[in-house]
């Protein structure tokens, strides 16, 4: 071997970086490309990371080619350094302006998509709901305000003598005892006797909405048609069917030659408004200080619609399979009241009726205990449908 000590070792003084294979002109090129063609096919923000690590990351061939730079002789680094490096500028830029792109784009679409629509309802606090017995009540005096009837309103606090005496109801009716009726402040004559008015009279929770048929007549001059809803107290164990304030509504007509099929045809009128077209009510004999004659109203079973009867294979909860749901009291307005409100009884007559809102909501709409509609829970009243 006639080889020059050192020739192995030395630089290689011709050695030409268009023979590394990495670093031939083509290779950056290609790689060059590749990367740019990559960054332009990334459709999001993500692919474009991953792009980014396999073609401008530390181990991209790009990063390789310039790594072989290092091992060139001098004279070869400026131009490799300088054909690798306006590579990388490139593959840089293009990853710069792609970044770019995918951002706008990105940040064009959150616009649209997490738009805030600033017009929209404020929802933070959240919406309470109008009681179905306030809207029942409502639909009740609808239907009497549309044929002519006003809304009368009374005191829940009462005079004695509205909630009795004026209505017949004497010091020893049984409604007056402390059983039903809780006082406010006893009355200032003896113990039993009846108050001549309302000034001496005691003060009770009113246990109907009847002072205010009146209080009505008191205020107006016949005729008088009014249709009173209100709350009413009377001293009952709260339980599935009892409340010891429930609400009432009370309707008094009196006018000149008013009888008793007058009064019929209201009720009929008022269950067909308010539970469809096929019902109808029924009256049965009854007694009520401040009504004669007096009966007890019914009307047509609002579930089964009377198909229950004699039907034992379609038994009726509702009306216990009797075609009837017992609605309230009615009558012709008793003399006695009439004159006690200052209407002269031989000129004017009078027809009234009464019923708990409670009860019509129960079998109007399957509530089954009464005590959902006093515990102020939202979850019931929302399903009624009126949120405010
Ligand atoms: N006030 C009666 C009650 O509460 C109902 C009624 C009103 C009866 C009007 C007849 C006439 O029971």
């Amino acid at each position: 071997m006639n080889r020059k000590h050192g020739e192995m070792s030395a630089p290689n003084k011709s050695y030409d970086p268009v023979e590394v294979e990495a670093l031939k002109p083509e290779n950056i090129e290609r790689i060059r490309d590749e990367a740019l063609a990559a960054f332009a096919a990334a459709d999001s923000l993500d692919a474009l990371q991953e792009a980014k690590v396999a073609h401008a990351g530390g181990t991209s061939p790009l990063s390789l080619a310039n790594r072989e730079i290092g091992a060139l002789p001098p004279h070869a680094k400026a131009a490799a350094g300088k054909l690798v490096g306006q590579a990388r500028a490139a593959v840089g830029r293009g990853l710069a302006a792609r970044q770019a792109e995918l951002e706008a784009e990105r940040d064009a679409r959150v616009l649209v998509e997490e738009a805030v629509d600033v017009t929209l309802p404020y929802d933070r606090v959240p919406s309470g709901a109008r009681h179905p017995l306030t809207t029942l009540s409502e639909r009740i005096e609808d239907v009497f305000v549309a044929m002519g009837y006003e809304v009368a309103e009374g005191p829940e606090v009462e005079a004695e003598w509205f909630n009795f005496d004026a209505l017949n109801i004497g010091p020893d009716h049984p409604a007056r005892g402390t059983q039903d009726t809780f006082f406010v402040q006893g009355p200032d004559s003896g113990e039993g006797e009846a108050t001549a008015d309302a000034a001496d009279s005691g003060v009770v929770l009113r246990t109907h909405t009847s002072p205010v048929q009146i209080r009505s007549m008191l205020d107006r001059e016949p005729p008088v048609y009014v249709i009173c809803p209100g709350r009413v107290y009377r001293s009952d164990e709260l339980d599935a069917t009892h409340t010891p304030v429930f609400n009432q509504v009370e309707l008094l007509a009196v006018d000149e030659g008013l009888t008793m099929s007058d009064l019929k045809g209201t009720l009929d009128h008022m269950v067909k408004a308010l539970f469809g077209e096929d019902m109808k009510t029924r009256l049965r004999p009854n007694f009520f200080p401040f009504t004669e004659p007096s009966a007890e109203m019914d009307m047509v079973c609002y579930v089964c619609r009377g198909e229950s009867v004699g039907n034992p294979d379609r038994p009726c909860r509702t009306c216990s399979s009797e075609g009837w749901i017992e609605l309230g009291g009615c009558g012709m307005v008793n003399p006695k009241v009439l004159v006690a409100a200052g209407v002269d009884p031989e000129k004017y007559s009078g027809f009234a009726f009464g019923f708990g809102i409670e009860r019509m909501l129960m079998f109007r709409h399957n509530v089954e205990d009464m005590r959902d509609m006093v515990e102020g829970d939202v979850r019931f009243t929302r399903p009624f449908g009126m949120e405010i």
